[in-house]
């Protein structure tokens, strides 16, 4: 393989399709070019084969343990869902876990049981999926947004200290994509300013900070186990932690504010509550989905070291850095950013399009969070307004202009991570269709 991606039987396809400039000398050139027609006009597309699908399951593994739920009757939270949280905590090296509906309310049930709400402010990045800001509202807490380093995809720690103010109670890192947060200065800044850690490593089943894995570093952290996600049962999630207190307030909430554990017996209920529960099915998808994780995780993190290497060489795309303390990443998604100028100046939607019809699905990712109208919307509602002054919200506002993050999100490329579960020749041609599009690029335009 040379840096223009010349396999023995890529170059022998485009031999066959006329396809190999007339000036080059042979596929090992240095200097060799290769004009070939891009898929979007016709030519022929690097990849033909598919990739895996997902969710992958087995008939063996997966299914008798969700019909032994069917056939026992007792489809609500009971004994799987206890067996996946014993398991679960052991897995993140954590005292305990609490499994929920999804993980839009494992972060609800987190915030809660830290009291945080009407008032405070929590530091979080924008380069996130909605649901972690919405978990911050629902509580009726603002968020203050710090901008995201586009090396690492992640929130840049050094641009949180400036937007710590009195009302600032926690910080909720993400370890977007997979890639684990600077956890590090997070945690010292958390310490010195005496405030609360909630991760969410929604994204980050398995990934790890100096060994540590993600979720188990904050005072609590929480996970998504939806559909996409790298460990899935369709809809699911939990909060993982080691303050038992702290997790038996999180168990209260998740089932109506009933007593639990170490929480006074009171009458009846004893705290304001929710409804949360992960049921029996989902657990027993996740008991069976647990056996491959690790064998899964250890294959996007390969496939993704590989890919890193093919695509760092190539002008124009820029492969996503770890942060120093990441030992272990999650892949979620694989992503680069996409500089134009490489490329005669197409726009990365041209680019995306070009690649999809070479075969490689792949998305440019998420929107500026922080721009989006939801947050104005509700700041104008009619609990908000009672919560904060117009200036509360017009500081907040301010202090959450992230620059850095809005070029992230125009430059952003990703691949989904069932693609990292393919094939050292898929990766192969994810390389090599990026290749073909660099060295035709006069094509795109
Ligand atoms: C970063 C992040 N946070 C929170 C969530 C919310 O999880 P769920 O969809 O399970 O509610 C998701 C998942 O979609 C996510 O990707």
């Amino acid at each position: 393989m040379t840096r223009h991606g010349f396999t023995r039987r890529n170059f022998l396809k485009a031999v066959s399709a006329g396809t190999v400039a007339a000036t080059a000398s042979g596929p090992l050139a240095a200097s060799s070019r290769t004009t070939k027609k891009l898929a979007i006009h016709g030519g022929d597309p690097v990849h033909r084969s598919g990739w895996p699908g997902w969710p992958i399951w087995d008939r063996e593994r997966d299914e008798p343990g969700v019909l032994k739920v069917l056939r026992s009757g007792v489809w609500s939270r009971r004994g799987v869902v206890a067996e996946f949280e014993k398991k679960y905590a052991s897995l993140m090296g954590t005292k305990r876990c609490l499994a929920t509906t999804n993980g839009t309310n494992a972060l609800f049930t987190a915030l809660h049981a830290l009291d945080i709400g009407a008032g405070d402010e929590v530091l979080v990045g924008p380069y996130t999926f909605i649901a972690t800001v919405d978990a911050i509202l629902l509580v009726g807490a603002l968020p203050v947004f710090v901008d995201t380093d586009r090396e690492t995809f992640t929130v840049d720690p050094d641009a949180m200290e400036d937007r710590i103010t009195e009302n600032t109670r926690a910080i909720l890192p993400v370890h977007i994509l997979g890639l684990p947060a600077d956890m590090d200065k997070i945690t010292a800044l958390a310490k010195k300013h005496e405030l609360k850690i909630v991760e969410d490593a929604c994204q980050a089943w398995m990934a790890e900070w100096r060994g540590k894995k993600c979720g188990a570093i904050g005072d609590l952290g929480c996970f998504s186990f939806q559909n996409s996600k790298n460990f899935t049962c369709g809809e699911g999630g939990a909060v993982i932690g080691d303050d038992e207190q702290l997790m038996d307030i999180c168990h209260s909430f998740h089932d109506f504010g009933r007593s639990y554990g170490t929480m006074p017996r009171g009458n009846g209920c004893v705290q304001l509550g929710t409804k949360a529960r992960m049921t029996e099915y989902q657990a027993a998808i996740l008991l069976a989905q647990m056996e491959r994780l690790e064998e899964q995780t250890a294959r996007r993190v390969k496939n993704a070291a590989y890919l890193t290497s093919r695509l760092e060489p190539i002008p124009g795309i820029i492969p996503h850095k770890l942060n120093d303390g990441v030992t272990r990443a999650a892949y979620h998604m694989y992503s680069f950013r996409y500089q134009k100028e490489q490329f005669g100046g197409a726009s990365r939607s041209k680019f995306l399009h070009a690649l999809a019809k070479e075969g490689v699905p792949c998305s440019g990712g998420y929107s500026p969070l922080n721009k989006q109208d939801f947050l104005e919307q509700t700041f104008q509602s009619k609990n908000f307004k009672k919560m904060y002054s117009p200036k509360q919200i017009a500081r907040a506002k301010q202090m959450s202009e992230c620059p850095e993050n809005d070029r992230l999100c125009s430059e952003a490329v990703w691949f989904f991570q069932s693609l990292l579960l393919g094939s050292r020749e898929d990766m192969e041609d994810i390389a090599n269709a990026i290749e073909k599009i660099h060295e035709n690029r006069d094509q795109l335009t």
